[in-house]
């Protein structure tokens, strides 16, 4: 039944490398970024914190028992641990799983665009115009092909060979990169004002009905949760892997990223003077504004940029190289192909998905929005109901390889009871605004 000869990562390092490298992304940098903007600076990262390590941790846990213990991919594994009436909730990770790679790939396709424009000489002239000719049309479509090539060529050469490896060679250039980059931010003059935006505290934002919900989404989508990533990755692990140090590694190391990524784009956006273009923030603000920061450093600018944009791409890479692991794991798991195939004919299919976001940004915001307001969000809540309640003793499972470990009791009282409270919230309150943009889409132009 589908465990026998299952591919294992080969060594732990491996392992969490890949994991870290699936949950810190464009997430990170673009889309915690843009949000943190729109909602307020500092009030927003501490909901999202919040969220994360409340809700999030748990959930993420809880990823890593089912696909651990079931050594399957999440249809299958959803389904041995709790028969067919699960199904659904598998099938729900796989289709989030196609219709997230099929736009973020557009996104990173910008990515590569830009960081070859760097390379070619900067970004002179107007950002707004240029950024209209990259984000929609033929040029779109083609970088999106040109990285979900890259994606189906890594994930085709398997878990070793392929995803693996990547992480291994990319997580710890990007480390530095980031790094680096917030250091260099920290240099430019006048970069004050981007810190006191980012991290002084503003209560009154805190608890409205939108920076939860944003922040909900936001941290389910950067720690890659409620659609299966984890759960397939923890399905190459053997039993021994101490679970709770791994959830730990991989929550903190997501937000220390995404934390550090603030560092270096607010500076360098205050610094600049170019606040105002943020804050009217639309899922294209950092390709506009940043670019417009490099062009105004003089020389460093496309070598800056150059780096910026890499590091965009390198964080990328590893997330969507997970996304389409979870399609290809369910198509060799449940239609019996064998990987290269799966690889192809999947990708090829999420390429061709992907076209109505590489032809309008609105497009891709609402698919943005779908997914994550929606599809991860209800996959989460599903999932911590079926762990929390519906499993039979996830605690033992949990406690393989980590034995000494204090507070599984805790993490099933925010399983059971936390999470699903906090995300039948969210979703009460995402749901209208969802549908209310699905709409406008239609109606609109
Ligand atoms: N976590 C990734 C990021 O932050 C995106 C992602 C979402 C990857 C869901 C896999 C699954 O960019």
């Amino acid at each position: 039944m589908g465990s026998t000869a299952r591919e294992h990562w080969s060594s732990r390092r491996g392992f969490l490398l890949a994991a870290v490298g699936s949950a810190v992304g464009l997430g990170n940098m673009w889309r915690f970024s843009y949000l943190t903007a729109e909602n307020g600076g500092a009030a927003f990262v501490v909901v999202y914190v919040a969220i994360t390590l409340l809700v999030g941790l748990p959930i993420l846990l809880a990823e890593l028992v089912v696909g651990r213990g079931a050594q399957r991919s999440p249809i299958r594994a959803l389904v041995h641990y709790g028969g067919s009436v699960w199904k659904p909730l598998g099938i729900l990770f796989v289709a989030a799983g196609f219709l997230i790679l099929s736009y973020y790939s557009v996104i990173a396709g910008w990515t590569l665009r830009y960081a070859g424009s760097a390379l070619l000489g900067g970004f002179e002239g107007d950002a707004g115009a240029r950024f209209g000719e990259v984000a929609s049309g033929w040029d779109a479509f083609g970088f999106h092909l040109l990285f979900m090539a890259g994606t189906v060529t890594i994930v085709g050469r398997g878990i070793r060979g392929g995803i693996e490896r990547t992480a291994l060679l990319l997580m710890p250039v990007l480390f530095v990169l980031v790094c680096g980059l917030a250091v260099y931010a920290s240099t430019l003059e006048g970069s004050g004002a981007g810190y006191t935006y980012y991290l002084k505290m503003d209560f009154s934002q805190i608890l409205s009905p939108r920076v939860v919900t944003q922040a909900a989404g936001q941290a389910f989508f950067s720690l890659s949760l409620g659609m299966g990533a984890m759960l397939t990755f923890a399905s190459y692990l053997g039993r021994d892997h101490h679970l709770p140090n791994a959830s730990l590694i991989i929550a903190f190391s997501d937000l220390a990223i995404a934390f550090i990524a603030g560092l270096v784009v607010f500076p360098m956006i205050y610094a600049l003077g170019l606040a105002a273009a943020v804050s009217e923030s639309t899922v294209g603000a950092l390709f506009i504004t940043l670019p417009r920061a490099f062009a105004e450093m003089g020389a460093v600018g496309p070598c800056g940029g150059f780096l910026f944009f890499a590091a965009l791409v390198l964080g990328a890479l590893p997330s969507a190289i997970s996304l389409l692991e979870v399609v290809v794991a369910g198509s060799i798991d449940g239609l019996g192909w064998n990987r290269p195939k799966a690889a192809v004919v999947m990708g090829m299919a999420i390429a061709v998905l992907g076209a109505p976001a590489a032809w309008s940004t609105d497009v891709l915001g609402v698919m943005d929005d779908v997914a994550n307001n929606l599809l991860l969000l209800t996959g989460g809540l599903l999932l911590a109901v079926f762990v929390g309640w519906f499993m039979k003793d996830p605690v033992s499972e949990a406690r393989i390889g980590a034995e000494g470990v204090a507070w599984f009791f805790l993490w099933r009282v925010l399983l059971r009871f936390v999470a699903p409270a906090v995300l039948l919230y969210v979703l009460w309150e995402a749901i209208p605004g969802t549908f209310a943009s699905i709409r406008a889409l239609w109606g609109g132009d």
